[in-house]
C-alpha cells in the first residue's frame, strides 16, 4: 500500500492527491478536486477541537500531527494519523499544505484500505495533538517541484 497523500492550495483546497489517499477515502480525483477535505471527509463523530486545532496550524503556517475521524464515501468511519505540513516555494512564501494519512483503525469492514497497523506506541490518547517541525521533509518535497 502507497501512501495516502493529499496536497492542498493556501486556501486548503484540494489540487492533488495520491491514488492510496482515493482508495482510503473511496472518492475519486473529480469528486475531490477543488474541495476542502474536511467537506467530504468529515462527519458526526470527527471532534471539532481536532478540526480547530488543523485551523489553528493552517492559519500560522505550522506542522500538526493529529488522529482524526474520517468517513469513507460509502459511510464508513476510520481513524487517521494526519501529518500536517505546510509547502513553501523556493521565496519562503507559503504555497499549500501537504498531509500524510495513515489509516490507524476502522478496516474491519474490509472495503476500507488496509495497511499494517503502526506500532500502538506510536500513538496514545486519540484527538491528541501535538506540534512538530518538519521543515526537512517539506524542504525535501520541494525540491521535487
Ligand atoms: C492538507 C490538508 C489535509 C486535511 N485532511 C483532513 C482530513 O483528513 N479530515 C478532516 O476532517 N479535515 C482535514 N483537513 C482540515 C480541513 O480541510 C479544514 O482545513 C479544517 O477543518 C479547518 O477548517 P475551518 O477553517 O473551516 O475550521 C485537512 C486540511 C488540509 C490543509
Amino acid at each position: 500500500m502507497q501512501d495516502a497523500i493529499v496536497a492542498t492550495d493556501v486556501e486548503g483546497r484540494i489540487y492533488w492527491t495520491s491514488r492510496a489517499f482515493r482508495r482510503l477515502c473511496g472518492y475519486s480525483k473529480k469528486e475531490v478536486f477543488g474541495r476542502r477535505p474536511d467537506e467530504f471527509l468529515g462527519g458526526k463523530d470527527t471532534n471539532p477541537e481536532t478540526l480547530k486545532a488543523i485551523r489553528e496550524a493552517i492559519r500560522n503556517e505550522e506542522s500538526i500531527n493529529v488522529e482524526v475521524l474520517n468517513y469513507h464515501k460509502k459511510g464508513q468511519p476510520y481513524w487517521v494519523s494526519l501529518e500536517l505540513n505546510p509547502t513553501r516555494g523556493n521565496d519562503g512564501r507559503l504555497t499549500g499544505f501537504i498531509a500524510l494519512e495513515q489509516e490507524i483503525e476502522g478496516q474491519e469492514n474490509g472495503f476500507v484500505a488496509t495497511r499494517a497497523k503502526p506500532d500502538p506506541s506510536s500513538f496514545g490518547s486519540l484527538e491528541r495533538s501535538r506540534k512538530r517541525g518538519h521543515s526537512r521533509t517539506v524542504a525535501n518535497l520541494n525540491q521535487g517541484r
